[in-house]
């Protein structure tokens, strides 16, 4: 009979983050991963409002240093690349539109490199619309509801009404959870000092996160969860919620953003004091929630597609 394995599931989860991670090695798809990463940074500094001219020229000379090393490496042009070449591409448009002199070598490499790979990437990586126009399509059918849907990173700064959020929130319990459990918890914070004290925590989204109102904060419930072999069960069913709450957010013309939540133990133990969340719960996320402006941009964060990612047996 063949020997059940001893080693609890979130260990051997863990030995292959530690073996895959993208930090690791140079595979086509952790190269790929890198990309997404770093071009997703510069796509985000190309959206905000008040932009810093100029931002970003370190990650930028890496990530061209990046493009380089994949397509020596393996020739071809996946969607990433394509989209990792759009944005670098929208960068030298912006720099040059405002005749902002990025540093001479940099300039050079951009010029380089998208010479060399015209036809690879195009100028569609981030919109400006008015709120009436993000919202347009959110009582039309499911597929044009969902594709309007965005992170919107640029909140106007007034509170949600309580009386809009409550009905987001009776509307994103339509989600399912393993076995109906239900153990994801939801703390929705208006209070100012403690959005500003949460968003340094989560120590990346000084800039919009603070304005949001409210900020929420997601967490999952370990005592409704058996064992080492599901406790991750509490993650996956928050993940599915959010989307969930993503949605009804839309709908009730609320935007939002999900933040990640990547904390080390004091950051872990300081939300816990600051919202009173009990030792029971983890904290797996925020989405950052507001009225958006009259007139915001967006990064339209490209997909690839489906083809891509499916298997059929
Ligand atoms: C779990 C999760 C964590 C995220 N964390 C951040 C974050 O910390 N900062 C940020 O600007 N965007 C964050 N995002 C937003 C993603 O960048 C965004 O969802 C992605 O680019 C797809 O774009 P879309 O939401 O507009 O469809 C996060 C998204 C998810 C699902």
């Amino acid at each position: 009979m063949e020997e059940k394995s001893t080693t609890p599931l979130y260990m051997r989860h863990l030995q292959k983050v530690l073996q895959y991670a993208y930090y690791h090695s140079q595979s086509a798809e952790q190269m790929l991963s890198q990309m997404v990463i770093s071009y997703h940074s510069i796509e985000k500094g190309l959206a905000v409002s008040e932009k810093r001219f100029g931002f970003g020229q370190p990650k930028m000379r890496a990530l061209i240093d990046l493009c380089y090393r994949y397509m020596d490496a393996y020739g071809d042009y996946p969607s990433r690349l394509e989209d990792t070449l759009g944005v670098i591409a929208e960068y030298d448009q912006l720099h040059k539109e405002q005749s902002f002199l990025l540093s001479d070598d940099l300039q050079q490499s951009i010029d380089a490199l998208l010479k060399q790979t015209e036809g690879h990437w195009d100028l569609s990586h981030t919109k400006h619309l008015t709120k009436q126009e993000y919202f347009a399509d959110i009582q039309k059918s499911f597929a044009e509801f969902s594709a309007s849907r965005h992170s919107i990173r640029d909140f106007d700064g007034t509170d949600v009404r309580k009386s809009v959020m409550n009905q987001v929130f009776a509307l994103a319990q339509n989600a399912p959870s393993a076995c109906n459990r239900q153990a994801t918890r939801v703390y929705a914070v208006y209070n100012e000092q403690l959005i500003t004290k949460l968003v340094d925590l989560q120590n990346h989204e000084r800039g919009f996160a603070d304005n949001a109102r409210p900020l929420l904060v997601i967490a999952t419930e370990l005592q409704s969860w058996g064992s080492g072999e599901e406790w991750f069960g509490g993650y996956v069913d928050a993940g599915i919620y959010m989307m969930n709450l993503l949605y009804a957010l839309h709908y009730h013309q609320v935007a939002a953003i999900p933040l990640n939540w990547y904390a080390d133990e004091v950051s872990q133990q300081q939300i816990h004091e600051l919202l009173n969340i009990p030792d029971s719960q983890e904290v797996v996320a925020f989405i950052a929630c507001g009225n958006p402006k009259d007139e915001f941009n967006l990064v339209t964060s490209k997909r690839r597609d489906a083809k891509e990612i499916v298997t059929y047996f």
